[in-house]
């Protein structure tokens, strides 16, 4: 996601101090770059689109006067990644400038009313109502500190931005929910950033600035407050004994980890989608004829979930094709009544990428569901939602898994709600639950990773794994196969279930790893008859199911719990983590560093 910045110094100019702090915030990923400072009463904002180094090469960053500034890396969610949308964003007048990291969920409301009242926007960001709210404070007589106080009690969402005007040049105001907030005090002056590397070589003092807070900087200070009531919050620096590697893992010591862990944080990132982008995406597809879900590898497992959920929610039979094959096994059949769902996290996959010309080509309609704005998916497409789930850097999806997973169930709930498929109260307790998912998540996280940890211990040696499942469960059972084999490189297998006995039951022998996905669906009965079938031949069973199945729990060696009553349509979310963690653990214990899978890269942009 996006890194922000900034300073008040004592001593010297804040723009090549902005400059180098932002350089440290790059591994979060980003698309453009700026920075905005004060000098003797003025503004000065230079920014645009590319990595740092370019941004500087052609408008010399260090350039900006003054000893205040702040700084921003963005990575684009509402509005493309160009030159206008890069930040700061200034006010009508030039004279306030903002840095934020979130996503306004109510901008588009605050938009219309602020253009009523005569304030002219420039980009087509979020973030820009800020700059325009705390004006039209500013304009009634408030302080900067009070003006922001205002704007952000009307903001929905998630931010954590920095405000800086030319009407109070001594300070930097910032406020936080949600998105990270961090202080560092140093012996030249105060510094806030997204993240603790971004000031680790100025200080090693850092405050963490806790949701609904707010806070003014000066060159020897800082003051925070609490925004729902301007109580006062006393919170001394804590030093902070990070090396730089770790503190851009936020102190985990993998990606990977970092990544799995923030899945609540992501999802719930990825619940505050636009209402209107679901409602086009959903048109699009009621109007779909023969609908494709393309994808590779872990996307492609999220598509095949998906088809699933179309299917039993809205009724609308959907051909998951993994996107290699796409051409060979589907080409001749597309036409211009063809749709095509694209599902790439990078947004670069070749092989996606050539599924879809292969589709362009024959006229059909083409969608994507990707986490990089900007990409090569979401310029082909004709209609495209951002998954929001920020930069993964692990080069195993996780995060981004069970994002897709959550706009792709969301799709399926306003497809069905429009065709009329299920009851009201059914899509009522859907909705309800989709939003719980992240809590679900965090649950499992909190509470399954010690016995995890035990399992992968145990079954560390073991030389081959079958992933099972039935139902929607398959697909996750896929995709626990595919994190054990690239991360810990143990083989596995996986198949639905009820195919056990159609061959694969072969390979099994007393003790032989069977890893059943078990879900509290209609496969239940079948799936029960499967595990015996297993156990008969001497299978070790490990079960993921819901913490109340006292009937699963009987027939497995090991179990893993997730909370009750996950509805089926849901249960790849929450029934992934586990096996994410599993593969975690087992790289961990043979000796593998799991960010560093043999063979692998993050984008295969080759065929
Ligand atoms: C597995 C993994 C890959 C990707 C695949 C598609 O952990 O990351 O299987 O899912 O290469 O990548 P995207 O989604 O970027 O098209």
């Amino acid at each position: 996601m996006c890194g922000i910045f900034g300073c008040v110094l004592k001593n010297g100019d804040v723009a090549n101090v902005i400059h180098s702090s932002l350089k440290r915030l790059e591994y979060r990923g980003y698309d453009s770059v700026g920075e905005a400072t004060l000098d003797k009463g003025v503004l000065f904002v230079k920014k645009d689109v590319g990595k740092i180094d370019e941004v500087h090469a052609t408008h010399d960053l260090d350039a900006l006067p003054g000893k205040i500034g702040i700084g921003h890396t963005r990575w684009a969610t509402h509005g493309a990644p160009t030159k206008l949308n890069a930040h700061p964003h200034t006010d009508c007048e030039d004279q306030i400038a903002v840095v934020h990291n979130g996503i306004i969920e109510n901008f588009s409301v605050l938009k219309k009313e602020l253009e009523d009242s005569g304030h002219v926007f420039k980009s087509r960001t979020d973030t820009e109502v800020i700059a325009h709210l705390v004006e039209q404070k500013m304009r009634e007589g408030q302080t900067l500190r009070d003006s922001v106080l205002e704007a952000v009690k009307r903001l929905e969402g998630s931010y954590a931005i920095a405000v800086i005007s030319a009407k109070e040049p001594d300070k930097i105001v910032c406020a936080r929910r949600e998105s990270p907030l961090t202080l560092g005090v140093g012996e030249n002056g105060v510094y806030f950033a997204s993240d603790i590397p971004a000031f680790l070589p100025l200080t090693n003092k850092a405050v963490i600035v806790e949701n609904g807070e707010l806070v003014v900087l000066s060159e020897t200070e800082y003051t925070i407050w609490k925004i729902s009531d301007l109580k006062p919050v006393i919170r001394e620096p804590k030093t902070i004994d990070w090396t730089p590697e770790m503190a851009e893992k936020q102190g985990y010591p993998y990606f990977m980890l970092k990544e799995i862990m923030e899945q609540p944080l992501a999802l719930r990132n990825t619940l505050r989608l636009q209402e209107h982008y679901l409602e086009l995406m959903s048109t699009f597809l009621d109007r779909a004829g023969q609908l494709f879900l393309v994808a590779c590898g872990t996307s492609y497992h999220a598509c095949l979930a998906a088809s699933y959920i179309f299917s039993k929610l809205a009724f609308h039979v959907t051909t998951p094709v993994i996107a290699s094959e796409f051409t060979e096994q589907q080409g001749k059949s597309v036409n211009i009544d063809s749709t095509m769902l694209a599902v790439s996290q990078s947004g670069e996959t070749a092989d996606t990428l050539a599924a879809v010309e292969t589709a362009r080509q024959r006229a059909a309609t083409i969608m994507g569901l990707t986490n990089t704005i900007g990409s090569t998916l979401t310029r082909v497409s004709r209609v495209y939602i951002g998954q929001q789930s920020g930069p993964e850097i692990g080069v195993a999806a996780t995060k981004t898994f069970t994002a897709q997973l959550c706009v792709l169930s969301q799709l399926a709930l306003r497809l069905a709600k429009m065709r009329g498929k299920i009851s009201q109260d059914e899509i009522d307790f859907l909705e309800a639950r989709v939003i719980r998912i992240p809590d679900t998540v965090e649950t499992i996280l909190k509470t399954q990773e010690e016995k995890i940890k035990d399992l992968a211990k145990k079954y560390k040696n073991k030389t081959c794994f079958f992933f099972l499942g039935r139902g929607i469960s398959y697909a996750t059972a896929l995709e626990g196969r595919l994190k054990l084999m690239e991360i810990a490189c143990v083989p596995a297998i996986s198949f639905p279930a009820g195919e056990s006995k159609h061959g694969p039951i072969s390979l099994v022998e007393p003790g032989f790893p069977v890893i059943f996905v078990c879900a509290k669906d209609e496969t239940r009965k079948t799936l029960i008859g499967n595990i015996m079938e297993m156990k008969a031949r001497g299978a070790t069973i490990i079960a993921i199911c819901e913490e109340d199945d006292d009937e699963i729990k009987c027939l497995a060696d090991d179990f893993i719990e997730v909370p009750k009553e996950i509805p089926e349509v849901l249960s790849p979310i929450p029934y992934i983590v586990p096996l994410q963690m599993f593969a975690f653990h087992m790289a961990l214990e043979r000796g593998l560093d799991p960010d560093k899978p043999r063979n692998l890269a993050k984008s295969v942009t080759v065929r």
